[in-house]
């Protein structure tokens, strides 16, 4: 049975130290509820270990927001799956739609990253997502699938350790999210083409979530849908009542 997740990504927000406190509210608000989902913060590379030694990982699991392509050696600057595993994070957030537009990661780097993130035991949780112009000249679907199709080389039980997140680029940080009936249609697409390929038993336990100005608000009605696995979250994680807000709709 897939789960439901409800994920955070803080993107390039918070100095350490206030990276710290909202995880501390966060884990201090999870403390003694119920909730229906894997609870995920996914943090600047430099926030992970002091995060990691915030949270409860029973309440909240820690990702990074990206990891190199490169196993380890001559990349200044870069953070390798490895490294971030170090950390104890167990989630990586790959191909987000702001990595492929302003730093040209296209699907070979994306291929080898989720790799080197699987071969680490870390999760990914993979970005697809049309931008504006293709959603309004009808080719979206099509996008949608070269971008999933993107990890089919490989194995059926790697494939099936992989969560993946529409995000709608024209509905990011925009306050413009897509319905509930455009998410849903999208993550039954992408549920299908993963069937195509990998069987019907895959398709159905892979986790999918929807992201794109998910609000408390708007939260229920997207995650109501039966495609719809729960949600990767920007703007309203970095508020601890309003990710717990979106937790609760799940
Ligand atoms: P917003 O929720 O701020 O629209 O961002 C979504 C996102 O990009 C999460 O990865």
């Amino acid at each position: 049975m897939r789960k439901n997740v409800v994920a955070g990504n803080w993107k390039m927000n918070t100095t350490l130290e206030e990276g710290v406190e909202l995880a501390n509210q966060i884990n201090s608000l999870l403390k003694g509820k119920t909730v229906n989902c894997d609870v995920v913060v996914c943090v600047p590379f430099t926030h992970l270990t002091s995060v990691n030694a915030v949270l409860e990982s029973e309440l909240v699991k820690l990702g990074a927001e990206n990891c190199s392509e490169h196993e380890k050696g001559a990349y200044t600057g870069e953070v390798s799956a490895a490294m971030v595993k170090s950390t104890g994070a167990t989630h990586v957030i790959l191909g987000h739609s702001e990595r492929r537009q302003y730093f040209g990661e296209n699907n070979e780097q994306l291929l080898a990253k989720t790799k080197l993130a699987l071969a680490n035991g870390l999760t990914p949780i993979f970005c697809v997502g049309e931008v504006l112009e293709e959603r309004e000249n009808g080719t979206y679907n099509d996008v949608v699938k070269c971008q999933v199709e993107a990890l089919f080389d490989l194995s059926a039980e790697d494939f099936g350790k992989i969560i993946i997140a529409y995000e709608p680029v024209w509905a990011i940080g925009t306050g413009k999210t897509a319905t509930a009936e455009q998410a849903q249609d999208m993550h039954a697409h992408i549920r299908k083409v993963i069937e195509d390929k990998y069987g019907k038993e895959v398709a159905e336990d892979t986790s999918i979530l929807y992201g794109g100005s998910c609000k408390p608000g708007n939260a229920p009605e997207l995650f109501a849908k039966p495609d719809v696995d729960g949600g990767l979250i920007g703007g309203a994680a970095l508020e601890a009542e309003s990710f717990l807000g979106i937790i609760e709709a799940c």
